[in-house]
């Protein structure tokens, strides 16, 4: 029975609630995850990719974070490697700057450090990727460091010299000095592989990409990439550290990323066959790109994470990358670049884009790439340290992220802490 002065409650529409309020978020998604802050009603923010695919909130496990500079963006990452840590899940990072040695430190794993004439090298084309592994290897390479589409030859090529080398190569693995060598000197099965007219005629089409993959043996990446994998590197760890900072600067970044990137897609390509011989899950790894932004206007950059992103559900991994803008990759639409509409499938794959605060120039690409209502492309602009707009499918939440005073030294990067200090923040 209604008492006097009791109104029937009032209903509206989302779409109606937004023109009254200054920003609707939504509470949590009603699926277990790790603490992440607290959302713009201060109730708890928990988040995992796994759980969120798992019940269909998310369409794919990736995650692309989005922000300027000192916004945050690594602090989420590492804090939330940290938390998850507890709960069994890996990850394995490209660390661009060289700032996770604190992380891993803390959760007592070693990082592996990429650097000319270090200790550590890796084989990008190791068999363990399988053929097709090997050959995505050696053509984002040859795109990253051609920075142009492959001629059809070329691409021939490549694969005629990749099952080549597999053969000569016999019980040994494939390096890719091996393949260098058969493309300028090739062999008469593979002439006639694609048909060219002679061996002169094959090496004339072939000899961009022998050169752009020779940088990889004789340039300034050599000894990194071009032999068998050191002995004794620690792969089996929950937290797998690679870190490129020795070359942060280097025009040969992107190609360094690829070939890093390729080499843990072929160690997890196996470990995923492996559990299921063995008839157990496989953990779930995160696998982290940040500073994307450096290597973005490369299309076999783009290439990549596109065909990571779309690997993540075959090896049960979640990809987090992490770049300042969208346009980072360049600028879409009919003129525009393919690694920036490359850009607009990765948006358009990922589970969930994490947007912390955006220069008023990316409005537009807010509203129309990332699918930002007018409300929330403003408070994009505006956004502080630490909060963030979280868009998973239709649903958004504004998320104030939180950290603990031990987090605080994994997450300390110096040269940003003099710019906190002197603002005033904690
Ligand atoms: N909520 C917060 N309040 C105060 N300081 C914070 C907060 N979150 C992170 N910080 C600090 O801000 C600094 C910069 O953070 P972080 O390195 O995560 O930024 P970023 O977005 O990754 O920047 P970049 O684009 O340069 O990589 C760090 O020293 C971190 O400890
Ligand atoms: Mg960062």
């Amino acid at each position: 029975m209604r008492r006097r002065g009791e109104r029937p409650g009032h209903s509206a529409t989302t779409a109606h609630f937004q023109a009254a309020y200054p920003f609707l978020g939504m509470g949590g998604l009603g699926a277990p995850g790790v603490y992440v802050g607290t959302d713009a009603f201060g109730g708890a923010w928990a988040f995992d990719p796994w759980e969120l695919y798992a019940r269909r909130i998310m369409r794919s496990p990736n995650v692309i974070v989005l922000g300027g500079i000192s916004y945050a963006k690594s602090t989420l990452i590492k804090t939330y490697i940290y938390r998850q840590y507890l709960f069994g899940r890996q990850a394995w990072v490209i660390d661009v700057k060289g700032e996770y040695g604190p992380l891993a430190a803390a959760l007592g794993f070693p990082i592996i450090r990429l650097e000319p004439g270090g200790e550590v090298r890796l084989n990008p084309i190791e068999r363990r990727g399988g053929r097709e592994g090997q050959l995505a290897l050696l053509r984002s390479v040859a795109l990253a460091a051609l920075r142009r589409d492959l001629h059809p030859e070329e691409d021939a090529a490549l694969r005629v010299a990749l099952d080549q080398v597999n053969e000569e190569a016999g019980v040994f693995e494939p390096t890719l000095p091996m393949v260098v060598d058969v493309l300028l000197h090739p062999r008469e099965a593979m002439v006639a592989g694609v048909s060219a007219a002679g061996g002169a005629e094959f090496a004339a089409a072939a000899r961009d990409v022998a050169l752009a993959l020779q940088r990889l043996c004789d340039g300034d990446l050599r000894g990194i990439f071009d032999g068998p994998t050191s002995e004794g590197i620690d792969l089996e760890g929950a937290l797998v550290v690679l870190d490129l900072s020795a070359m942060r600067d280097s025009d040969a970044l992107a190609v360094l990323m690829t070939c890093t990137a390729a080499w843990q897609q072929a160690i997890l390509r196996e470990r995923k066959e492996s559990a299921d011989r063995a008839g157990v899950p496989m953990a779930k790894v995160f696998c982290v790109f940040e500073e994307v932004w450096r290597v973005a206007g490369n299309v076999g950059v783009a290439e990549w994470l596109q065909a990571n992103f779309k690997l993540c559900r075959a090896l049960g991994i979640a990809n987090f990358v992490s770049l300042h803008k969208l346009t980072d990759f360049g600028t879409a639409g009919a003129d525009g670049s393919r690694a920036a509409r490359i850009a607009q499938a990765l948006v358009a794959d990922a589970g969930c884009t994490v947007i912390y605060r955006q220069s008023p120039d990316q409005r537009e690409v807010l509203r129309t790439d990332l699918g930002c209502s007018d409300t929330e492309t403003e408070l994009a602009t505006r956004l502080e340290i630490g909060e963030a707009i979280w868009k998973i499918g239709s649903r958004s939440m504004l998320v104030r992220q939180r950290m603990s005073r031990a987090e605080r030294s994994i997450t300390y990067t110096d040269e940003q802490m003099g710019v906190i200090g002197a603002a005033g923040t904690p």
